[in-house]
């Protein structure tokens, strides 16, 4: 064995010789060296930290909650006006510039695009269903077994809708996924990822709302177990925390104003219909005007971390700078 594997294999350090003692020593000092760096850091970091969230507090527009949420403006320069003219969305649908990198299919899998195509998809397919669709208990399921078997092409319409919904559920939760891997909810796309969580949830409530339309068993079943937890809601729930001090009873609490009732019937599927057709639909689509407005603002999709193998610096480029270069 070597001498340096000897010592710990810490490259022995001059001062504290040679064998095991020694090693343990080196160690030592370098243990006693990163504490005494990070106590000098922490030192340094606490007063700054402390001072920022004092200026916080004394003036909220510096904090980083609100500048998240509101751009910031710029000093009014010529080259600050120009920018102003070619990075407004109304007057250039798109970017002057793009990052090369972040376009590439492997960084975002297209899954905003392919949720976007999917919710383009549903809406098309779903006011189509609504000329053969009423909410009633009489007609609901009827209406249902009559796509299936008599409405030309009501077969491919009615699957194309139940199909994209879900394949817009895994849409929405693989972009979310390659976001977070990305790290594409940092600064300063905080606001982004937020407005992302509620599209999330709009997503799902429109799943949910969905399912209870064709009025059958599953449907039945799925929206009473769903409806189900929300006598649990804390404070809005007669069954959940502070419920039952505030007031709550099975016919005042949140579930009676989700179902329109006590039970699921009737009232239920009609409040599902006005929600899954009107309702949730019309916020989802301001929340995406806002979410595809605020990608641009918050300078383009994110780009990987600038970094580059030798071999790929060495590669030629692709593109039309290639040529010039
Ligand atoms: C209806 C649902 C949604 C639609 C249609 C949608 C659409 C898009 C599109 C088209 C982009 C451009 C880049 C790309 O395609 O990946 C994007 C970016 C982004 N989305 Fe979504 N999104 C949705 C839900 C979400 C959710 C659930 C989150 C996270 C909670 C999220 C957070 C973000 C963020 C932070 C960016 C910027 C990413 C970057 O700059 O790399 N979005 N979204």
């Amino acid at each position: 064995m070597s001498e340096e594997n000897k010592n710990g294999g810490n490259g022995g350090s001059g001062a504290s010789g040679n064998g095991k003692n020694g090693g343990r020593v080196g160690v030592l000092e370098k243990v006693t060296t990163t504490v005494k760096e990070d106590i000098q850091a922490l030192k340094t970091d606490i007063p700054t930290k402390a001072k920022e969230q004092i200026d916080g507090l004394k003036d909220p527009t510096k904090t980083q909650v609100y500048t998240s949420i509101f751009r910031h403006k710029h000093d009014d320069t010529p080259r600050n006006r120009a920018l102003g003219v070619l990075s407004n969305v109304f007057l250039h649908l798109h970017p002057a510039k793009i990052n090369r990198d972040a376009v590439r299919y492997s960084y975002t899998w297209g899954m905003g695009g392919i949720t976007f195509y999917l919710f383009i998809i549903l809406t098309y397919t779903g006011v189509l269903l609504m000329f053969y669709y009423h909410p009633t208990k009489v007609q609901a399921f009827r209406d249902v077994l009559y796509l299936e078997h008599d409405v030309p092409f009501g077969k491919i319409l009615r699957n194309m809708h139940r199909w994209a919904a879900h394949l817009m559920v895994i849409a929405v939760w693989l972009h979310m996924f390659r976001v977070f891997l990305t790290g594409s909810y940092k600064k300063p796309r905080e606001f982004n990822w937020n407005i992302g969580v509620l599209l999330l949830v709009f997503t799902l409530l429109l799943s949910f709302t969905g399912y209870l339309l064709p009025d059958d068993q599953l449907g039945f079943w799925a929206v009473t177990v769903g409806t189900n937890m929300a006598r649990a809601t804390p404070m809005l729930g007669h069954e959940g925390p502070f419920g039952p001090q505030l007031g709550m009873t099975p016919y005042n609490d949140v579930r009676f104003g989700l179902l329109g009732g006590s039970i699921v019937d009737a009232n239920a599927l009609l409040r599902s219909y006005i929600w899954h057709c009107i309702g949730i639909p019309i916020v989802a689509s301001v929340l995406m005007i806002v979410h595809f407005w605020r990608v641009r603002k918050d300078g383009g999709i994110s780009g990987p971390a600038p970094v580059m193998l030798t071999e790929e610096a060495d590669k030629p480029r692709r593109g039309p700078k290639a040529a010039g270069e």
